[in-house]
């Protein structure tokens, strides 16, 4: 066993030195969209830091849309007492028929556990928020979180751990995001009416500026041009990994997925039968 580490770990530092060099630059892969100086991009490229103050928050977005990805973000989110800040995280289209896949990250007290609130809108109709907390401290570290969409699935990742997966059910007549690019936003903003429990915990300005970092952004995706999609007419990719457009989840992964939701998962719309009298929208009664 000792052995075998020893032979395992080199190989296992040389693939993640292998992957972060192939993170994008933030110089290159991101446009600052607001916050007056308050988004900033730093060591070359390699890390951006959004900041809050009483007078606003900042945001970002990725300069290439998507039509279908995997894309993953290491996020160390605003530490201390971040009560009443939000920092979302989400691909969006624009129009008012929008699609949207969503992670948000409500702050806390300090010491209490940060809430990640999730959504997927097709259509513009959303209404499908389930919300978790997490088994460490996102603030202490940079985490990955990762969102897959292929035509199939759409699957919310920490750490390579899924949270939760929206399967496709057009066949049962549920709107799925399948017409429409998306480009990867991210903002960190004041929410103190209703985020932290909500809305009685206010933000403490005291402590700002607030700030939340990202780094090793990685978009495996097929990159909508012009009305052209660089995976080609069919739509799937031609780059080096594809993997990503037919993933589902194996039994390991769904055993995973099961755990977090049975120890983290806080809100799930599809056992809130008082906000849906006339019954649960389809995708929570359709068999997986
Ligand atoms: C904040 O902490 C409280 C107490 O543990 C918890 O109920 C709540 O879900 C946490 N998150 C938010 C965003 O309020």
């Amino acid at each position: 066993m000792a052995s075998s580490t020893a032979f395992l770990l080199p190989l296992l530092f040389a693939a993640a030195s292998l992957l972060s060099s192939s993170a994008a630059n933030f110089h290159q892969s991101t446009d600052i969209t607001w916050g007056d100086g308050r988004a900033q991009i730093l060591n070359n490229g390699d890390l951006l830091s959004l900041s809050l103050d009483r007078a606003s928050g900042s945001g970002f977005r990725s300069r290439n849309e998507y039509l279908y990805g995997k894309i993953d973000m290491q996020i160390k989110l605003v530490p201390g007492n971040s009560a009443g800040t939000v920092t979302a995280y989400y691909l969006r289209s624009e129009g008012s028929a929008w699609d949207e896949i969503d992670f948000e990250f409500l702050g806390n007290l300090s010491g209490d556990p940060y809430t990640v609130h999730t959504n997927v809108f097709s259509q513009g109709k959303g209404n499908r928020e389930q919300q978790f907390h997490l088994w460490f401290d996102p603030t202490a570290d940079f985490h990955t979180y990762s969102i897959l969409w292929n035509p199939q699935r759409i699957v919310f990742y920490v750490d390579g751990t899924p949270i939760r997966e929206f399967k496709n059910q057009e066949s049962i007549g549920v709107a799925f995001p399948k017409n429409q690019p998306m480009r990867l936003q991210s903002s960190l903003w004041n929410a103190d009416d209703w985020a932290t429990r909500g809305g009685l915990v206010k933000t403490d300005w005291s402590q700002a500026p607030f700030t939340a970092s990202y780094r090793n952004f990685n978009e495996n995706a097929c990159i909508w041009s012009s009305g052209q999609s660089s995976c080609g007419s069919n739509s799937s990719p031609t780059s080096d990994d594809k993997s990503w457009f037919s993933q589902e989840l194996d039994s390991d992964s769904q055993g995973k997925m099961n755990w977090v939701q049975k120890n983290y998962m806080i809100y799930n719309y599809c056992t809130d039968v008082k906000r849906f009298p006339q019954g649960l929208p389809p995708e929570c009664n359709a068999t997986a």
